[in-house]
């Protein structure tokens, strides 16, 4: 079966539980230890991954695995509790697969979030940064293989990875809540270990900003089907090295965890500023 008659099952399958015909206009990726984020939406229904065709279900504690969908303070948004890895060893195009299925559903903008380590020396844990831009550090593409010229172009353009225009908007909500937003560049790495104090100089030299195990997949897919992305990353922690003390998944979902309203009062306003734009 062609990919995309995959992805057309899934959209199916998911229109088919929507009674109010809900057209989702924004996407959202709800990151390590920000999956709590969807109980703040007026849900109509949630997905367990592994009731949608095509879907695998997630492994990784603090990621929930499922597909919730309604609105966001008034915005139709489809998100995503919990994502796939690529270190839990399943192919690319299946980490991207439910990306594909929002971008299919028509969403107008992809917001994908994440924990990330701060490599740069001035973030400290709890800090926000969106993304200008990634490096896929990761060895593999999800764009591998044949390409279907009916989900995207053979060779897509990745110079504008991360929209400047969502970037602007997601300022204003920021001013307005009163609070900052860094940017900077994201290092998207394969895991499962972290860093090596070594890996975090060379990603530093090479002019990353801070470092994770996901997003970049899921951004290359939804660029090759031409959605534009808003791409967030909580600074759970210093990178390896840059702080005393082990690293660890339970600091990451603290942080994530004591950041939730922020990110969540920025997703909400978000959502309403694009739609009133
Ligand atoms: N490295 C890689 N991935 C991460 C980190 C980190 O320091 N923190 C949260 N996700």
């Amino acid at each position: 079966m062609s990919e995309l008659s995959r992805i057309e099952i899934a959209v199916a399958h998911i229109r088919s539980k929507l009674s109010s015909g809900l057209q989702p206009r924004v996407g959202i990726v709800l990151g390590s230890g920000l999956g709590a984020l969807a109980d703040s939406m007026e849900i109509e229904v949630a997905l367990p991954y592994q009731t949608i065709p095509g879907f695998l279900s997630s492994t990784v504690e603090g990621h929930a695995g499922k597909l919730c969908l309604g609105t966001l303070g008034g915005v139709p948004a489809a998100v995503m509790q919990g994502r796939i890895h690529l270190y839990e060893g399943h192919p690319e195009k299946d980490v991207v697969f439910p990306v594909r299925v929002l971008c299919r559903m028509g969403v107008e903008a992809l917001v994908v979030t994440n924990a990330a380590g701060g490599i740069d020396r001035s973030f400290s844990s709890g800090e926000m940064m969106l993304l200008t831009d990634h490096l896929n550090l990761t060895g593999r593409n999800p764009l591998m293989g044949e390409n279907d010229e009916a989900i995207g172009p053979r060779f897509p353009d990745m110079s504008v990875a991360y929209e400047p225009s969502l970037r602007a908007i997601a300022h204003e909500v920021a001013a307005v809540e009163g609070f900052e937003l860094r940017e900077g560049v994201y290092a998207g790495l394969l895991g499962p270990t972290y860093e090596t104090p070594a890996e975090v100089r060379m990603l530093r030299t090479l002019g990353a900003s801070a470092v994770g195990m996901s997003t970049v997949l899921e951004v290359i897919a939804a660029r090759h089907m031409g959605v534009p992305v808003l791409g967030l990353s909580v600074i759970s922690n210093l990178a390896a090295g840059l702080s005393l003390g082990p690293l660890s998944h339970d600091e990451v979902k603290e942080t994530a965890d004591r950041v939730q309203d922020r990110v969540l009062a920025l997703i909400r306003g978000f959502g309403q500023r694009l739609l009133a734009s």
